[in-house]
């Protein structure tokens, strides 16, 4: 394959991406008052260095309480705002489009970080310095058994948080980042407000598809209006709340083409949440098979006419390439495989052919990979791809 798909540049609005390979947001739990760090600075630098069309900052709180846990990064208060610029200029450097992920944790926000147990907070974790705080939701009912009770969000509650979200548009459009994606999915504030498993409110934010739709739909459109017109906007979806009677794929695509009137550019097709913790997805009836949410970014796709971003268990280039060829995702978004291997956009260069003479590589490495493959080439020897061994279910 002389030319792959993958690595064919894509326009957003104004924004040049030099490939279709996204850096999924991944939250890194790592931060102090919401502050970067020279993790969050190493940790998507490199995944910049690794050839990646575009790079995210995880889910970034728009406000204090939305974190979801005390690590989580912030974009509320100005001097947030230095951190994330020096991450979007190296970014930048290297060739990759600065992007950042906007969140409000809504009823699971004030939850333990993954590694002390990735549920509500506890006196066990407030003794490490980790206190609960107050959370916000559609309606007073909890994530699930046990959890905090959320207080059911005003109408000036929802104005605040809606302002929230502007302001940290702003303050991302001032660190240098090319997109903005709201995060609508995973059981947060904005899809706890578009599924009818969480969202039982009486008013005109809650009842039918048009009224649960309202705030998440005022949020785009807001955002979108303080953001520069030559910016993509993206949106995060839970395609499916995988749980039954909740919000579905034909949900989202309604969802999607009232996306497109607000302004967005695309959809990033993700899945479940909405009860329990968002990433540890024990309760699904949905099979974690490779490409498994790749049918939704290829239905919104076709049915709203938007374009759409496949995420989820996408391990292989020739993977990639096939959904791209087939018309399914106009991006491909790889989360823990770049965690596996952060140079896997540069790999999967040379898997499907794309770059013979290592030049998509930093000229600080190609220079000697390309003497290295002579020698080894002279001498008969083959490089062997990555292997690692799966322990059996
Ligand atoms: C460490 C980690 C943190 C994550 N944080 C976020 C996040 O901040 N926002 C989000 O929308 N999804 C988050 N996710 C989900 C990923 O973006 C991605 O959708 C998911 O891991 C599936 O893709 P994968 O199979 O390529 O990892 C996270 C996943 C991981 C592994």
């Amino acid at each position: 394959m002389s030319s792959p798909l993958l690595f064919e540049p894509i326009d957003l609005r104004q924004i040049r991406a030099k490939n279709r390979i996204v850096v999924s947001p991944m939250c890194q739990y790592s931060a102090l008052q919401g502050q970067v760090n020279d993790w969050h600075l190493v940790h998507l630098g490199k995944f910049a260095q690794g050839g990646a069309g575009i790079v995210f900052v995880e889910a970034t709180a728009v406000e204090a309480r939305g974190r979801i846990t005390h690590g989580d990064l912030g974009l509320w208060s100005e001097a947030q705002i230095p951190g994330l610029a020096r991450i979007a200029e190296f970014v930048r450097a290297q060739g990759a489009v600065p992007a950042i992920q906007l969140a409000h944790a809504g009823r699971k926000a004030s939850m333990a970080r993954p590694w002390y147990g990735n549920g509500p907070l506890t006196g066990e974790d407030a003794a490490r310095g980790d206190a609960a705080w107050a959370t916000v939701g559609p309606t007073v009912a909890p994530v699930d058994a046990g959890w905090q009770l959320p207080a059911p969000a005003g109408e000036a509650d929802l104005k605040a948080i809606l302002d929230a979200f502007v302001a940290a548009a702003r303050r991302a459009e001032r660190a240098g980042f090319d997109i903005v994606e709201l995060h609508a999915a995973h059981g947060y504030l904005l899809h706890s407000f578009l599924s009818p498993v969480s969202n039982t409110r009486a008013d005109r934010y809650g009842g039918g598809l048009e009224n649960r739709m309202r705030f998440p739909l005022e949020v785009v459109r807001a955002v979108r209006a303080a953001w520069p017109a030559e910016k993509p906007l993206f949106t995060r979806c839970s395609c499916i709340d995988d749980v039954q009677g909740g919000w579905s794929l034909e949900d989202t695509v309604q969802f999607a083409r009232e996306l497109a009137k607000a302004g967005a550019d695309l959809v990033d097709c993700s899945s479940g949440g909405i009860s329990g913790s968002a990433t540890a997805a024990t309760k699904t009836l949905l099979r974690r098979v490779p490409g498994f949410q790749l049918p939704f970014a290829e239905r919104v796709r076709r049915d709203a006419g938007l374009k759409t971003m496949a995420v989820g268990l996408i391990l292989t280039p020739q993977q990639a390439e096939q959904a791209l060829q087939a018309g399914r995702a106009d991006l491909i978004a790889v989360g823990r495989e770049a965690l596996f291997n952060p140079n896997w956009p540069l790999h999967a260069a040379l898997e499907l052919g794309g770059d013979p003479e290592f030049g998509r590589w930093p000229r600080q490495y190609g220079w000697w990979l390309t003497r290295r493959e002579a020698s080894l080439q002279r001498e008969g020897i083959a490089r062997r791809p990555v292997q690692y061994p799966m322990k059996s279910a």
